[in-house]
């Protein structure tokens, strides 16, 4: 279940929001700590102006929310707002209510016992969820995971407490894999936003629904992901999980933030993923947990795909096929045959293998020129720095960019500044946000032919769709 949580400061707009989010929802949750004083006291009437279940919740500063009433006056509104038909009502762990108690049994309201940890998780959490859950009641652990290794704790609760109603919430920037996968850590429901997020790391009900199918992940779904630090600004998920439900395959893409590889290895495992993208900064670190790898990742040395075969992970790089696509054609009618790639990094690498393959003239700028040497000397091509740009003005058929200037959010920067184009040129500029660098702005004032980042982002995804799924990617979506 998809549960919304309801953060406004009247009972009509809390209405409002569960009903432009109905197409999304199974549940809502009320949070009457953020209602208006005079709103509080009539909370009972919140079930029948909804037709879905509601969470009667107040919330006390001290667990995230924003009560801060002495404790009688939190139990007389509770025990008022029970009048109304809740479906259930969250009481923490530490409060000892047996009115409140009381009067949700005797009107058939479930009671949630509750705890929150905002630091980490408790070492004793899967005892503790047990016992929460002793008198019949849902438990519900609200945590902290700092880590991979974290998370893979919150994934084993389901399998060492299998038979209790519980509700599990990893909080935060790790957490979030455990709320889109809510029901591979056994969790009843997960928690979701309208848009504004009011707790930490919660994802909008609407991404939940449509992006993740979240509420229809089973134990059968097939697992993929991306992982990366930082990963959240990664659009892979909105190009694989359209693509997966186009084709009907039960499966769902998500980003998992990683801070040590071989725990996500180990994670991946438990999780029986089917498969991974990497990016930044695991290309190449990915490489020793790979039992095979194709002949690019050999000669390129950076991995962006994990695909797991019989007994092993297999790696790919789709980033030299992405590159290549949108000027494969130019380079095969001799549109180009010269080319200064700036940058000397790990997408370089491949860029440069990539043109070099098909027989591209290469020079490589980088700031430090040392680098850029080493990628010239396994790929036979020149190399100068940064700073020399201005010398191949005019004498290049493609220029592309691969260094991180000019990314979100330094607009203004080019790595080239002062470099001018003769309009003859093709520029391509690897960033993707924003599509339009300064320096493809300048490309184009010049009247240079200009490619995107997105370009290569959606063609290295489209075949890495095919290693993942064995399809073709979908036509007509994500384009
Ligand atoms: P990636 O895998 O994305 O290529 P990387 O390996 O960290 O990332 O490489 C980053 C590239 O951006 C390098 O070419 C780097 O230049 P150096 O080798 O001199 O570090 C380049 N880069 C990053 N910041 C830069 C800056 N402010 N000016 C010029 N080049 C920069």
């Amino acid at each position: 279940m998809i549960c919304l949580t309801l953060s406004q400061q009247t009972l009509e707009e809390d209405a409002e929001l569960v009903r432009s989010n109905r197409a999304y929802i199974d549940m809502a949750e009320l949070r009457v700590d953020y209602l208006g004083e005079e709103e509080q006291k009539k909370a009972s009437l919140f079930p029948s102006m909804v037709d879905i279940p509601v969470i009667l919740t107040l919330r006390r500063k001290e667990d995230g929310g924003l009560c801060t009433l002495t404790e009688r006056h939190r139990r007389n509104i509770l025990l008022d707002a029970l009048d109304g038909d809740f479906a259930y009502v969250d009481i923490e762990e530490d409060v000892k209510r047996a009115e409140v108690e009381a009067k949700a049994r005797k009107r058939g309201v479930r009671i949630i016992r509750s705890f929150h940890d905002f630091n980490g998780i408790p070492e004793d959490i899967f005892s503790r969820i047990y016992k929460l859950a002793e008198r019949g009641d849902v438990a519900k652990a609200a945590v902290t995971p700092h880590s991979v290794a974290d998370l893979l704790t919150l994934f084993r609760i389901s399998d060492e407490l299998k038979d209790v109603d519980k509700i599990i919430i990893g909080m935060g920037e790790w957490g979030i894999p455990s709320r889109i996968l809510y029901r591979r850590c056994g969790s009843m429901l997960t928690f979701a936003s309208s848009g504004d997020a009011i707790a930490p790391g919660q994802i909008t009900a609407k991404e939940l629904k449509t992006l993740y199918r979240a509420d229809k992940v089973s134990g059968k779904t097939a697992i993929y992901g991306i992982i990366g630090n930082p990963v959240y600004h990664s659009s892979s998920p909105q190009i694989h999980n359209p693509g997966f439900q186009a084709i009907n395959y039960d499966a769902i893409y998500l980003p998992f933030l990683v801070d040590n590889i071989r725990s996500f290895f180990a994670l991946a495992e438990y999780l029986k993923m089917r498969g991974f993208s990497v990016t930044i900064p695991f290309k190449a670190q990915v490489l020793m947990f790979l039992g095979r790898i194709s002949r690019e990742v050999k000669q390129i040395g950076s991995c962006n795909t994990v695909v797991r075969v019989p007994g092993m992970w297999k790696g790919f790089n789709t980033d030299y096929y992405g590159f290549l696509s949108p000027i494969l054609r130019d380079i095969e009618s001799g549109r180009i045959k010269t080319a200064l790639v700036i940058g000397a990094g790990g997408a370089s690498k491949a860029i440069v293998w990539a043109l070099r393959n098909r027989g591209v003239k290469v020079t490589i700028l980088n700031r430090t020129l040392s680098r850029a040497a080493d990628i010239a000397a396994l790929n036979l091509c020149e190399f100068d720095t940064l700073e020399n740009a201005r010398k191949y003005e005019g004498t290049v058929d493609l220029v592309v960019q691969t260094t991180s200037v000019g990314l979100y959010p330094d607009f203004d920067l080019n790595p080239i500044e002062g470099f001018r184009f003769t309009g003859r040129e093709i520029v391509y500029d690897i960033i993707y946000k924003p599509k339009m660098t300064k320096l493809l702005s300048e490309a184009a004032a010049a009247g240079c032919t200009l490619h995107y980042g997105e370009e290569m982002l959606l063609e290295q995804g489209k075949l890495q769709f095919e290693m993942f799924t064995g399809y073709h990617y979908p036509r007509g979506i994500g384009e």
